[in-house]
Parts: C-alpha cells; structure tokens; sequence
C-alpha cells in the first residue's frame, strides 16, 4: 500500500492533478497495486485565508513517513513573489534534500515541434538539474536598501558533496541509457570557481564511468544546440539555475508547457513529482490547461516506485493520445478538448 501525499496547490494545479489521479486510479486497477492518497491544502488560498507557515514543518515530518509527493503548482496572482515559491516549493525541495530534479526532453510521435526538421527520433534527452544549491540557496542580501548607493548580493553556493552527488546520479542514469552519452552543461569559462568545480569533479567521476561518453557545453551554447541540435544531446547533467532555464526551452521544444514533467528526487528518501510548469493563473478553473504534463509526472512517480508496467502503461497511453490526432494542439483553450476530457482520453487508453 503506497502512501501517497497529494498537494494540488494553485491555479490550474487542481485541474491538472485531479486527470493525473484519475489516469493512476485506471492504471492501479489494471496492475494491481494499492494506494492511498492523502490531501494538503497548501497553496495561496490557504495562506490568504490563514497566514502563518505556508508549509509547516509538521507537514514536512509527515511527508517524510510517506512513500511519494505529487504536487500540482504553487503561485497565486494575490500573494507577493516568492512567497509560496520559497515557502512551499523551495522548502520541501530543500528540508527534504530533493537534490535531484530530473526533467526528461522528449518529443512524442505526433506532437508539433517548433524546430523545423526535426522528430521524435531527434529530441529524446534527459536533464539531471542540481536541485539543493547554486543561486536559490537564498544567501545573500542588501546593502544600503532603497538608497543610492544600493547593493544586492546573491550568492551561487555549490559543495563538493552536492556537485559530486548530482554528477554521480547522472552518470549512473547515462549508463542504464542506450546511448550512454553525458553532457556537463555549465559556464566554466566565466564562473571560473563554481565551474571549476563542476568541470574537476565531471572528470573525476568520470574516470569510473569510462563506458560513458563525455562532452561539454557551455549553458548558452546549450540553448543553441538544443534547438539547432538537439539530437546530439542524451544526459545534460547541469546546476540549479542553468536547469531552470534550459528545461523551459526543452519544454517548448517537446510540444509545450502542457507535456514537460520533472521528479524532484531523493534517492534515499521520500521524492515529490509535479509537472514543470506553474499555476498559470489566467486559465485557473476554466478546464483549458493540458494535463499531460501531470499525467506524465505521475507516470514518473509510478517508476520511481518501482511499478515499472503501471508507468510503462502510462507513457503508452499519453504516445497514443497524442499520436490519435484527437487533441488539436497542446496549448492552454485550444486542444478541441477540455482538461477532464483529455484525462478521460488518456484513462481510456491505459
Ligand atoms: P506558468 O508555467 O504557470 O505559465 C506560463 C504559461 O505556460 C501559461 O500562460 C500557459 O500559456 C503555459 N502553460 C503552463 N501550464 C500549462 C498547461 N498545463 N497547459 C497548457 N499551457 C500551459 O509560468 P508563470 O506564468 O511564469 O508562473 C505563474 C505562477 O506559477 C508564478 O507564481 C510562478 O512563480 C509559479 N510557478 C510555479 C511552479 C511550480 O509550482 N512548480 C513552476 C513555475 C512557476
Ligand atoms: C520550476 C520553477 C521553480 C524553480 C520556481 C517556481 C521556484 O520555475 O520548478 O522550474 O525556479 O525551480
Ligand atoms: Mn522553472
């Protein structure tokens, strides 16, 4: 019997998490196996309503008993930037060391790709983003605020351990890939410490994985290669900021915001799954997001479990769903098709 801890959050993440529910009842039910669902009201309307902690540490102790998170969105339009951010979503990234974000880049057959000439066949990567360090540790701060002679300061904190740790993990997930290709994507030519770590540590490492076939890139020759390229990527192993930004243009150039999934994961621990993109406000409660993005983070969620059939049924059903020529485009109000109706689809096909 799986734990789960369910946290459906802001704007669209109810909408979304709800199919992504319904689709990992339908495939439980085919596999046989067992869960229970336990909710969390965290999220804006929560914090307007009650202040306080947006995410007490009770929750986190509790959260640590269960076997997955599965989160929809945090960020409502009423509460000031970062709050919910940092106190929902950094904070459980962070007090449950969820060092790994790890956000797979594939196009599946049927799906519209901005990228002329190229298909499923081409963009088939994998991003392993540090997820503990580098700019979002939040250390910092200002000098002399609101005057002149201001000055902002945030730092890029990035340990040995933690570089180690990620650089490994990449490594070992480049070997279980059939092309077994690792790609360090950073900046060492101008963060000439930070980078140098990453850089002496991606050799080291290396070193026990001579199987693997190593390359670098620098993070805006990344962006570059990822459109004109994007074949010559498998694993791009890189730092917390570098892997926010890149895995926006990987989700463009897998169909959209609508399909891109990440788990946040700790190897040793309890992992939450959620889809990349935020609470996009405008479409909240209107039945218009696409909710193959938490579809397929649930299917993630279901791997990492060990239900290896359950996400393989998963992953089949949305390459069906979207190769069926039935959902018109993947964008917010214009699949020709409502949220709970493209979930319906998916839950059809498993
Ligand atoms: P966003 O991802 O919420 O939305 C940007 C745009 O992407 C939307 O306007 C929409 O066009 C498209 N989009 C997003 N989800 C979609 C879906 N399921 N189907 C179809 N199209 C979709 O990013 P934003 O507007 O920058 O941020 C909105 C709020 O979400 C902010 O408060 C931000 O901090 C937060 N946020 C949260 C998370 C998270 O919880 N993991 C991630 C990113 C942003
Ligand atoms: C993401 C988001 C978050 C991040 C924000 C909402 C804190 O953009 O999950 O990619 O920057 O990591
Ligand atoms: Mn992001």
């Amino acid at each position: 019997m799986y734990k789960i801890a369910v946290l459906p959050g802001d704007g669209i993440g109810p909408e979304v998490i709800n199919e992504g529910l319904k689709v990992i009842h339908k495939t439980a039910e085919k596999v046989g196996f067992d869960y229970e669902t336990i909710f969390y009201d965290f999220g804006g309307e929560r914090y307007l309503e009650k202040g306080g902690d947006p995410l007490p540490d009770s929750a986190l102790t509790e959260f640590k008993e269960m076997d997955a998170i599965y989160l929809g969105a945090v960020g409502h339009p009423d509460v000031k930037p970062g709050v919910l951010e940092h106190g929902i979503l950094l904070k459980m990234r962070f007090s449950l060391d969820l060092y790994i974000n790890l956000r797979p880049v594939k196009l599946y057959p049927g799906v519209w790709t901005p990228i002329k000439d190229k298909g499923p066949e081409d963009i088939d990567f994998i991003v392993v983003r540090e997820n503990t360090e580098d700019l979002y540790v939040g250390m910092g701060g200002f000098f002399k605020k609101g005057t002149p002679d201001e000055v902002a300061i945030q730092q890029s904190v990035n340990t040995r351990k933690g570089v180690e740790r990620c650089i490994r993990f990449a490594y070992e997930l480049a070997m279980k890939r059939k092309r077994k290709k690792l790609t360090l994507c950073d900046k060492a030519n101008v963060l000439t410490y930070a980078h140098d770590l990453w850089r002496r540590v991606f050799n080291e490492v290396g070193n026990e994985y001579p199987d693997v076939e190593k390359d670098f890139a620098f993070v805006d020759a990344t962006t570059m290669w990822m459109v004109k390229n994007p074949e010559w990527f498998d694993v791009i192993v890189t730092c917390n900021m570098f892997g926010d930004i890149i895995t926006d243009l990987g989700a463009m150039i897998q169909g959209g915001m609508g399909v891109a999934a990440s788990g946040n994961i700790n190897p040793n621990s309890v992992s939450m799954f959620e889809p990349i993109h935020g609470s996009a406000p405008k479409y909240k409660g209107t039945n218009t997001a696409n909710p193959i993005a938490a579809i397929c983070a649930g299917g993630m969620m279901l791997d990492h479990l060990g239900e290896k059939k359950a996400a393989e049924l998963i992953d089949n059903a949305v390459s069906k769903a979207l190769a069926s020529g039935k959902i018109k485009d993947l964008s917010a109000g214009k699949m020709g098709m409502t949220t709970s109706e493209v979930g319906d689809l998916i839950a059809s096909l498993i």
